[in-house]
């Protein structure tokens, strides 16, 4: 699992996991996501929560993050789970329904960092790749089809932010046996080699030589 305040870099970082591990990555937001564009009744009732930056009723989330993690896909390879759980309603649910991670990764950036990330985030429709105007400048020849998330605003994100202080020491306390913390304030590169190295040292201990 891979927590942390809202464009504190899971997704970033969730690209370069699965690219490494194999994982099958699971995030609850691009789920939601999914369901506002196809208009199904999940995404018509999860819109007005998302556009104001608060947290989806769990009636709409927990059913559809624990049915994609029974997926056979993410049952064969392993699943990476992105901004679930966010309250202790969340990790309640998807513990008894016997689902635990390996590790639990939270990523910790200064809320001050935060307004820079998400104003100037850019997203590839077609890629699903994540730019940042300054940060991670996109390529000249995509600019033009890049989009911005409707709740990546100063004001959207403020709200985001209270909700994650609201909830993320109750989520931690779920899994502090697995805790991995890192210091989300750096280099994406370097963010990253911090987590290679705590998922390398997992899979070293525990997964067979030929599986790995
Ligand atoms: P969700 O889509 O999960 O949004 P979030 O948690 O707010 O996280 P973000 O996607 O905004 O950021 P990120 O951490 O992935 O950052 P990124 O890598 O893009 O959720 C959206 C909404 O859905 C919620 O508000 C809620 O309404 C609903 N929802 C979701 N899950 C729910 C749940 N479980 N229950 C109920 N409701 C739920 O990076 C951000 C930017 O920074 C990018 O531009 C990137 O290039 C840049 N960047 C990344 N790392 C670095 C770095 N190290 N240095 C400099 N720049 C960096």
């Amino acid at each position: 699992m891979i927590a942390g305040a809202p464009a504190a870099g899971k997704g970033t970082q969730c690209q370069r996991i699965v690219e490494k591990f194999g994982l099958v990555h699971v995030s609850a937001g691009d789920l939601l996501r999914e369901e506002v564009a196809a208009g199904t009744s999940a995404g018509q009732r999860a819109k007005g929560f998302m556009d104001e930056g608060r947290l989806v009723p769990n009636e709409v989330v927990v059913g559809m993050v624990k049915a994609r993690l029974a997926c056979d896909d993410a049952q064969v390879h392993g699943w990476l789970l992105d901004g679930y759980p966010r309250s202790a309603e969340q990790a309640e649910a998807i513990q008894e329904a016997g689902i635990r991670p390996d590790i639990f990764i939270l990523i910790e950036v200064p809320d001050e960092e935060l307004v820079e990330r998400v104003t100037g985030r850019r997203l590839d429709p077609e890629t699903g790749e994540i730019y940042h105007m300054s940060f991670k400048p996109p390529p000249e020849a995509v600019v033009g089809r890049l989009v911005q998330r409707s709740d990546d605003t100063e004001d959207k994100l403020r709200t985001r932010l209270a909700t994650h202080h609201a909830n993320v020491a109750a989520v931690v306390g779920y899994y502090k046996d697995v805790l991995v913390q890192v210091n989300g304030a750096r280099p994406m590169d370097e963010v990253f080699s911090n987590i290679d190295g705590a998922l390398s040292a997992f899979v070293e201990d525990h997964v067979p030589a030929a599986a790995a």
